[in-house]
């Protein structure tokens, strides 16, 4: 597969660069043609009734999305392909006829890993005219970032700008995208069809194949909590918690490196609460809905997290003074402080210049999400298990214990045997090297330990020789350091050969996984030199910055280069797929 030209001046940022390598490095051709098993056109050979369905997705909804596009298409006589954005060839994507782009965002309004480089492609000033395609884009994404369904909106611009003739006006799906896309799937169709000259007669499907429970968010599996210990000793300020899931008999499969979804169930306590704010029983009928409120606010809505547009309508409807400045400000930053530690029920409590009724109220809330966890073990150490490690949030405000939706749903409500909701959440992109014999370099403090536990697991099923070295840490090591036991049994049997920990909080001056990092700085770059790969998992927002801010010091520093160099060095690691990153 050719990559495509990327120049010099192509409009991304670092953070964008860091995933562009990755791209570069992951493009091994996985066609991803889903419904029908067929190639890809070769470049020249796009037929008129050929639909191009190339999606973004990065958790699996646009490509769940593609394919119902898929389903509709077949319908009205087209000949859908689907496709992945980044494994699409640039020269071969300027010869298509038809193309349905569906995307998600993520990020900051930034592209998913999987549509960066044909975005880098398509922005850059030498991608090519496209005068002969007629495109429609489904955006998926979420009300609740700033930018909205961003990746969609800029490839649905850009093709505009490269000459391409829209077939139907974008829609931009917020995380309850299923009803509107379906209906917009329905509407569009037919114009791709008439476009295409389509006769309009269905095609003959192949047999749908069975989707194993569990192995995507559309098909959650019902997995029995055999295990839930708790790590951290009870001096802790943290409870984080070892969870193991029984998978016996339910066919999924899963690799080190991917996440698990979990589908939570909101806390009782605070439903029971918001009953009683809305003045209201747990059997209200809701018009609309086929459950009562109890069992929507239970399941079905977000209740911890306060809407926007809840947010909006308390603003207009309030004597709040703090709350309405915040607003006229229309700045993310400030609202984001104010908000900080709120929930709905907080809301609901201000002020209110007229009352809120149950059906304004549900109209206003978000579709309940399921939370990711970096698996903890690996399927070849636990054939029937998937492992998870797991730090509660609870925190109080405003004299009102708060707890993590999802966290605290598996530390304190499922029982043992119950069986919650989950689904494998692949990341190919995060995985052990097939070279059993390179060298791994893993920094996890924290939760961010639970993928490398995995690492482990697996390199030790495999019999892989190569040399792992762990940074841990946490707050305390009399209290935080978990897996201590079975860290230190790998250490003996020369499994981990070299473990360094950080504990924050043991001394007087913080010290952190990186500063050991530095401390052995001229041991780590003797590793990179022999190849070995750098990962990193745990915080997203400060840790991750700054460890990377040490990797790169460590180059400088003791492979003797100038800055220039030494950042060319990382850069290299990243296209390598040799620097890799599970962050949040
Ligand atoms: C790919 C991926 C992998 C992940 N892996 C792991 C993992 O292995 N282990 C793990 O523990 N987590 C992991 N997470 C994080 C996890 O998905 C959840 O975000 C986390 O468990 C919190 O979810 P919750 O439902 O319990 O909390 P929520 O109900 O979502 O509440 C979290 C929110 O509470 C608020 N909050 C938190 N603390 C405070 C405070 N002190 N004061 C005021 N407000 C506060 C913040 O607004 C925060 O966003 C991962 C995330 C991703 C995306
Ligand atoms: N965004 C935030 O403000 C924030 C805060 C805490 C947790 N979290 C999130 O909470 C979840 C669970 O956190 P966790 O329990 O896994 O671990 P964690 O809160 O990330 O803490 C693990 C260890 O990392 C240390 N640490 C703090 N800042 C660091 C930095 N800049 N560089 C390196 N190490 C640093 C902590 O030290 P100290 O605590 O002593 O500083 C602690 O020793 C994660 O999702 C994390 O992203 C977010
Ligand atoms: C970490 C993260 C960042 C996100 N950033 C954005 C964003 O900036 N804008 C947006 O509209 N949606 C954002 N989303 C929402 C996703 O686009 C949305 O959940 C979408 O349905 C995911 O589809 P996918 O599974 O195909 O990737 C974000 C989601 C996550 C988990």
């Amino acid at each position: 597969m050719k990559i495509p030209y990327i120049p010099e001046d192509a409009p991304f940022n670092g953070e964008q660069k860091y995933w562009l390598a990755g791209f570069l490095a992951g493009l091994h051709s996985r066609l991803l043609v889903l419904e029908d098993k067929q190639s890809a056109p070769a470049a020249g050979a796009s037929t008129n009734t050929q639909l191009h369905i190339l999606f973004g997705s990065q958790t699996g909804n646009a490509e769940a999305l593609s394919q119902t596009a898929a389903k509709a298409a077949r319908a009205k006589g087209l000949v859908p392909v689907v496709q992945a954005l980044g494994e699409v060839d640039l020269d071969v994507f300027a010869t298509m006829r038809h193309v349905l782009i569906v995307t998600s965002t993520y990020g900051e309004g930034e592209m998913p890993d999987n549509a960066q480089l044909f975005w880098n492609a398509i922005s850059a000033s030498t991608a090519p005219r496209l005068e002969q395609m007629h495109f429609a884009v489904l955006a998926i994404g979420d009300t609740g970032y700033d930018g909205f369904c961003q990746a969609g909106k800029f490839i649905d611009m850009r093709l505009e700008q490269l000459g391409a003739k829209r077939v139907a006006d974008r829609i931009d799906c917020d995380i309850d995208f299923e009803e509107p896309s379906s209906a917009w799937i329905g509407t569009a169709m037919p114009q791709f069809a008439a476009s295409a000259g389509s006769s309009g007669t269905a095609l003959e499907s192949a047999p749908e194949a069975p989707v194993i429970p569990g192995s995507n968010k559309q098909n959650p599996y019902a997995a029995a909590l055999v295990t839930n210990k708790r790590l951290s000793a009870e001096e802790s300020a943290k409870d984080i918690r070892h969870f193991e899931f029984d998978l016996t008999d339910s066919g999924l499969k899963y690799e080190a490196g991917d996440a698990l979804g979990v589908i939570p169930v909101n806390d009782a306590a605070l439903v029971s609460l918001l009953l009683t704010q809305l003045k209201a029983d747990y059997e209200t009928p809701v018009p609309s809905f086929d459950r009562n409120l109890g069992d929507l606010l239970t399941y079905q809505f977000e209740i911890s997290e306060p809407s926007r547009k809840l947010i909006e309508w308390v603003g207009q409807h309030t004597t709040n003074q703090e709350l309405r400045h915040v607003l006229q400000h229309d700045d993310k930053d400030t609202l984001a402080v104010w908000l900080w530690g709120k929930d709905t029920l907080d809301l609901l409590q201000l002020e209110l210049t007229r009352s809120l009724s149950v059906p304004e109220f549900v109209a206003m809330l978000r579709p309940l999400q399921h939370r990711a966890y970096s698996i903890s073990s690996s399927s070849k150490a636990h054939p029937n298990q998937v492992h998870l490690t797991i730090a509660s949030v609870r925190y109080h405000s405003s004299g009102r214990e708060r707890k993590g939706v999802c966290s605290t749903y598996l530390a304190e409500r499922v029982r043992r045997g119950e069986k919650p909701a989950i689904f494998i959440s692949p990341n190919k992109a995060f995985r052990v090297p097939s070279n059993g014999n390179a060298p791994l370099i893993m920094v996890g403090p924290g939760t961010g330990i639970a993928p490398f536990r995995a690492f482990l697991q697996e390199r030790q099923a495999t019999g892989a020789e190569g040399k792992n070295w762990l940074f841990f840490g946490d707050q305390h090591q009399a209290h935080d350091y978990i897996y201590e036991e079975e860290l230190q049994a790998w250490q003996e049997k020369g499994l981990l050969t070299n473990l360094d920990l950080a504990f924050s909080r043991d001394q007087e001056e913080k010290i952190y996984v990186q500063n050991r990092m530095l401390e052995k700085g001229a041991e780590l770059y003797a590793w990179l030199q022999d190849g070995a790969y750098f990962y990193v998992c745990g915080d997203a927002s400060r840790m991750a910055k700054d460890v990377d801010a040490a990797l790169y010091e460590v180059v400088r520093q003791f492979g003797g280069l100038s800055s220039e160099r030494a950042a060319a060095y990382v850069d290299q690691l990243k296209k390598d797929k040799r620097y890799l990153r599970d962050v949040y």
